[in-house]
């Protein structure tokens, strides 16, 4: 696809009626804006977003996708230009799709380490946002594929999430909230923004005129669309009106006839309209739609290029926590018994829940890759250790098969809810899963169907299986025929999908190694609830003292690995985690293994913070996050030293919850979250507080080491409109090939505001042999000396002494310099008139200006010289006739107002 047929956009937008314009500013269906086929305007598509492209099916069992690294993963590589090779790639991924806009990627902050979607987000850090924002942005884009940066703004956490109203102050918001949402916008041109859910400061985001008028499109130029999230419309005039193009999904809810009536009646505003329509065939130009208008059929193409990559930035994202006695890399001839532990060992975790998630081609398991790397030279050996379900784990796919030989299910699809008659539609799906959202087979109405999937599973050992089923939608399990789960005639509601499925419904059975039983799912789904699903789920048999297995084989073991952490269940879009703590049994699993083996070696699969009572008990920790389809190569690439860990952590570890800045003011109470913190959002908090966090941002350590020298600044005093230069000699001082990422802070220790102790505002990432040495360069212009002043309504860079700090971390400071800010500079404010003096202006504002100041001296003369008149600089001239009215009478100041007439 590419842009560049020429379409006269105006000549166009003359010919639509109105009713054509408000159509195109709403969705036709889930996926697809509305075309005007009298007109020749073809509808456009959108996928999810953001760590792969999953096309218009459901998480499970749709068309296959490049399953990448999620958003905290990328962050930790601090890797632009990896960044900009994922976007581009998930921009290939989104041409098979057919789609024309990914949304994503996903900019919001890290507030509270317990927000759902914490793995999808980058950083806590607005610069590091910002930079993995525009990376990922600009590699996207260069496919001609869209991005739509979400969630604009504010939406940090899950709780109450289509309501809640995020109160933010004026500071946090500029420095800490928006600066990713500029950056898309002014550095990278995104094509789209997602409106938030959420309200910001009483109005809800999704027609917030200040948030997306007066700052998107008045200060920053936006000219992209604004799409709603997802049913996240909440009305009709004041959403057009407010700034929002596009309400997602269709058919609309608020859009559509209503638009048409409520422009009728004068409640939405026409010229709205027509630039909401003109944004719309701005966007379909640029998606190459007029040229192309085909809705091209999704297809899975498993890339071996994006294999690697995501391999490759998977491993880059690995952050070496712990290493102590150098027990990493794994030597293989050193080690000849290792023990393999943990839930996440068998199962690769490689993404967190909600629409981030893709049906993967294929994931690798840690174990697996463990087994092609070492299995010929290590004795290796499993014992899961426990378990960290929410709900059973999904039936192995593998163990099934159908009539004609093949994995999976086959599946049979009628157009009643009975499943009567012949059926309709068929299909073979390879997961124990299936999803429908949204659009589907023309055959088959996915508001109103029935449908049977059969299978047959073969036992792989003998002993009890728990199976159980979860369901948006009706469903029973019959096994060899006869129906053992009944979700169907009774339901229990659960908090499953976004709190749409039902409670999980168990059933237990002993099998015999090898014995072959018919499992059939049957299905029923009516109403307009917008996701269909079923998901079966199985426990293979368990000895009874999981740990005590694992205990004991640890204790025989040269090394134990031991892999633990979440699913996409635990971290997931929908709802927000309730504590810190690594779910189930798994602390009490890693203290076990630790106590009888001094090798043991922590494999964290997480996307967020969690405490670790047991870090000074184990010898190494590998925080490896939800690394994609990859996952236990990219593990087993460092723990072998194949890769040198070079990742670091884009958010602060607390040592507790109750430490991290948000504890206070979360979730929030009566539909408002407070983001008292303010600015304080991360480290700027553990900072000010000094409060030692468990792992500082910015920390990751590597297989060797890094010497920093000879800091140097390009000059020591500059004016505003300069750049200053900073550079810094890295040494690799070990014995492997490694990347160090070089930070450099910010520090303004003298400022009229408050600003944080020190703040990141430029890093390099250098890749140095054994011995070598190279320069980084980094820059600093005035915006990153500036804060927002939120009286100015303008960005500040305070002329005064500056303190460059550069480091390995932002608790690990190697270098520091000072260099002064000549010239006060303002700028990306409103236009402002100067304010009029007069005799309510502050005598510190009269005593700024020269010629007030001859004003006062000519009528005021003994006042001028009054030793108090240092306290009085607070007080307008007014509220000074109270303390001094013998002086300042009315005549007095009746003359003073008139000379200070004009002076401004
Ligand atoms: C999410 C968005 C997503 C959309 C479409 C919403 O629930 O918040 O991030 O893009 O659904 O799936």
């Amino acid at each position: 696809m590419t842009s560049g047929m020429t379409i006269d956009i105006e000549q166009l937008l003359e010919q639509l009626t109105l009713e054509e314009k408000a159509s195109l500013l709403a969705g036709s269906a889930m996926w697809h804006t509305t075309p005007v086929e009298r007109l020749n305007i073809p509808a456009i598509k959108v996928s999810d977003g953001p760590n792969g492209a999953r096309g218009s099916g459901g998480f499970a069992g749709s068309t296959t996708a490049a399953c990448f690294p999620c958003g905290i993963s990328l962050a930790a590589t601090w890797n632009v230009d990896i960044v900009h090779q994922i976007g581009a790639a998930i921009g290939e991924e989104a041409k098979t799709k057919g789609a024309h806009i990914l949304l994503g990627p996903t900019a919001n902050i890290h507030r509270s380490p317990l927000n759902g979607r914490n793995f999808e987000c980058y950083s806590e850090d607005p610069f590091l946002s910002a930079r993995m924002a525009v990376a990922y942005i600009r590699g996207l884009q260069s496919q001609h594929v869209g991005a739509c940066i979400k969630h604009y703004v504010c939406n940090d956490s899950e709780f109450e999430r289509n309501t809640i109203d995020s109160i933010v102050g004026e500071r946090a918001l500029r420095e800490i909230y928006l600066p990713p949402f500029k950056a898309a916008v002014q550095e990278a041109d995104t094509w789209g923004i997602m409106s938030a859910y959420n309200k910001v400061n009483g109005i809800y985001a999704s027609e917030n005129p200040y948030t997306l008028l007066d700052i998107l499109r008045d200060e920053w130029g936006f000219e992209g669309i604004v799409m709603s999230d997802w049913f996240g419309t909440k009305s009709t005039a004041a959403s057009v009106n407010g700034g929002q193009d596009l309400e997602m999904p269709g058919p609309p809810a608020w859009r559509g006839g209503k638009l048409l009536a409520a422009a009728q009646a004068g409640e939405a505003k026409e010229e709205a309209i027509t630039d909401s329509a003109r944004r719309m065939l701005y966007t379909i130009q640029r998606a190459g739609a007029f040229e192309d208008p085909t809705d091209s059929p999704e297809q899975a193409i498993d890339n071996p290029a994006h294999r690697m990559l995501i391999r490759q930035a998977a491993a880059e994202g690995i952050v070496l926590l712990k290493n102590e006695g150098e027990i990493l890399p794994i030597d293989p001839a050193k080690s000849e018994t290792v023990a393999v532990i943990g839930p996440n060992a068998r199962t690769a975790q490689i993404m967190g829940g909600g629409s981030a998630q893709v049906n993967t081609h294929y994931r690798v398991s840690p174990y697996e890759s463990l087994l092609a790397k070492v299995g010929e030279e290590m004795e290796v050996a499993y014992a899961i250790g426990t378990t960290n379900h929410k709900s059973l784990p999904v039936l192995e796919a593998a163990w099934l098969a159908t009539q004609g030989g093949q994995g999976g299910f086959a599946g049979e699809y009628y157009d009643n809810l009975d499943l009567a008659g012949s059926p309709v539609f068929q299909e073979a799906i390879q997961s124990s899963e299936r999803m429908w959202f949204g659009e589907f087979s023309p055959d088959v109405d996915i508001n109103s169907f029935s449908a049977r999937f059969t299978g047959t599973i073969t036992a792989p050992e003998s002993g009890r299986y728990t199976f159980s089923l979860i369901s948006v939608g009706l469903t029973r399990l019959l096994l060899d025929g006869q129906q053992v789960i009944d979700n169907w005639d009774e339901q229990q509601p659960g908090d499953f999908f976004f709190g749409m499925g039902s409670a999980e419904v168990t059933y237990e059975v002993d099998l015999q190694a090898g014995q072959e039983v018919e499992l059939v799912i049957e299905y029923s789904k009516s109403g307009t609830m917008p996701l269909s699903i079923f998901r079966v789920g199985c426990l293979p048999p368990m000895v009874e003292d999981t740990i005590g297995e694992a205990v004991a084989l640890a204790a025989q073991s040269d090394i134990a690995l031991v892999y633990v952490g979440h699913s996409g269940e635990w971290e997931t879009e929908g709802h927000d985690r309730p504590d810190m703590e690594l779910v189930c049994e798994q602390n009490d699993l890693v203290e076990a293994v630790a106590a009888v083996n001094p090798n043991t070696v922590v494999i964290l699969n997480t996307g967020a913070p969690i405490t670790m009572p047991w870090i000074d008990k184990v010898a190494a920790v590998l925080q490896a996050w939800f690394p994609g389809q990859e996952c236990g190569n990219a593990i087993t690439d460092v723990l072998f030293g194949d890769v040198t860990p070079s990742g670091k952590l884009p958010q602060t570890f607390p040592k507790r919850l109750e430490d991290n800045p948000a504890f206070i003011n979360y979730p929030g109470e009566n539909g408002k979250v407070t983001y008292g913190e303010g600015l304080f959002v991360g480290y700027r908090y553990y900072e000010k507080k000094l409060i030692e966090p468990l792992f500082p941002f910015g920390f990751g350590l590597s297989y060797t080491t890094f010497e920093y020298s000879n800091l140097q600044l390009s000059t020591t005093k500059i004016p505003p409109d300069e750049i200053l230069t900073v550079s810094i000699d890295v040494t690799n001082s070990g014995n492997v090939t490694g990347k160090e990422i070089v930070q450099l802070y910010i520090a303004d220790p003298l400022s009229s505001l408050v600003r944080p102790e020190k703040e990141l505002k430029a890093f390099a990432k250098v890749t140095l042999e054994p011995g070598e040495t190279q320069t980084a360069t980094m820059t600093i212009d005035k915006a990153a000396l500036a804060y927002f002043d939120d009286l100015e309504m303008s960005w500040i860079a305070e002329a005064g002494t500056f303190e460059v700090r550069v480091g390995a971390s932002s608790q690990d400071i190697r270098a520091t310099a000072s260099f002064e800010l000549q010239e006060s500079a303002s700028f990306d404010g409103p236009e402002k008139e100067p304010i009029a003096l007069s005799i309510e202006s502050t005598m510190k504002d009269l005593l700024a200006h020269e010629e007030a100041k001859a004003v006062l001296s000519e009528h005021l003369p003994d006042f001028m010289d009054a030793p108090q008149l240092g306290m009085m600089m607070g007080f307008t001239l007014l509220q000074l006739q109270g303390m001094a009215a013998d002086l300042l009478t009315d005549e007095v100041l009746g003359k003073i107002n008139e000379g200070l007439r004009g002076i401004r």
